[in-house]
């Protein structure tokens, strides 16, 4: 990328720049977007990474196909696998990283319009980021119900079942379809919640992308939605989606928590950021 291209809110394309922007309390209104990549040094693998990804170490469920295991119609048939997964990526055993407690860090300055995860970990809230500001556009492990009658099942008895790697099933009279968490798999709706709030990057001063390969639609759209002239921060191990496309897009390659750490310390945040994650 050509760094000397001046950019019209941004002086270079530089993290320095980004950190110089929010320091001069230009971004009061910061929408950052994450993926499974910031829940890697947790101990979560993200799903695409050619070898440590969820999707190549599947081979032992003999899925037709590795995205099978989320994929609606298969789990009808099948839902043995997604329960023989569900017990290693269900919340509770990890902790949060650095960069979840980042993202809590701009909602406690107040500079945090909404965060938009892809993830299903929960990490963001035990991190500390309220309820209210996050869109789980893929849903979450924090409910479950019948795939059929779409009537609740209890939690109680979804964490045994979950535990005892058992197939839980409808308690309603004359049902017994599957349960499911709901989480969003391939072939079904998102949640409401991200329709309701898929216009909010319009609004934002700034955006920050981490830890996502964006090659998920609807979520993959959102950077788009960000105005012309709002710099777009991308930290990633690779370039992704369009970011980089735009005059004032600034691209932090490589391993997100180090690129938190470097705009924390480039905001002079550093110190409070670190003493927060150990607080986590
Ligand atoms: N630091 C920075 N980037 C990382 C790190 C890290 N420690 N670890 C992984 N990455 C990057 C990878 O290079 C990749 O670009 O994060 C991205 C992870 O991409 P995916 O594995 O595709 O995960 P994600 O984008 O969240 O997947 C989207 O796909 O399977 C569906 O519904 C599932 O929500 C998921 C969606």
């Amino acid at each position: 990328l050509d760094e000397s291209t001046p950019t019209q809110t941004l002086e270079s394309r530089t993290l320095e720049s980004v950190a110089k922007f929010i320091n001069d309390g230009k971004s009061k209104r910061i929408v950052v977007m994450t993926g499974a990549g910031i829940s890697t040094s947790a101990g979560i693998p993200d799903f695409r990474s050619p070898d440590t990804g969820l999707y190549a170490n599947l081979a032992r469920l003999d899925l037709p196909y590795a995205e099978a295991v989320f994929d609606i119609s298969y789990f009808r048939n099948n839902p043995l696998p997604f329960y023989a997964l569900a017990q290693e990526l269900y919340p509770g055993k990890y902790r949060p990283t650095i960069t979840h407690s980042f993202i809590r860090l701009l909602y406690q300055k107040g500079m945090l319009l909404k965060l938009f995860t892809q993830n299903i970990d929960c990490l963001e809230r035990e991190a500390g980021v309220p309820g209210d500001m996050i869109v789980e556009a893929h849903g979450s492990f924090a409910r479950q119900s019948c795939i059929e009658c779409h009537t609740a099942y209890p939690d109680d008895l979804m964490h045994k079942a979950i535990h005892e790697k058992e197939v839980p099933h409808c308690l309603q009279k004359g049902c017994g379809g599957l349960v499911k968490p709901e989480i969003v798999f391939f072939g079904e709706q998102l949640p409401e919640e991200f329709f309701r709030n898929r216009t909010l990057p319009a609004m934002a001063d700034l955006c920050i992308i981490m830890g996502t390969s964006l090659s998920v639609h609807p979520f993959a759209i959102l950077p788009q939605y960000c105005e012309e002239g709002v710099p777009r921060l991308l930290i990633n191990q690779e370039q992704v989606g369009t970011l980089g496309s735009r005059s004032d897009d600034v691209l932090l390659l490589g391993d997100c928590d180090s690129g938190v750490r470097k705009l924390a310390e480039a905001c002079g945040w550093l110190e409070e950021l670190e003493q927060l994650w150990e607080e986590t």
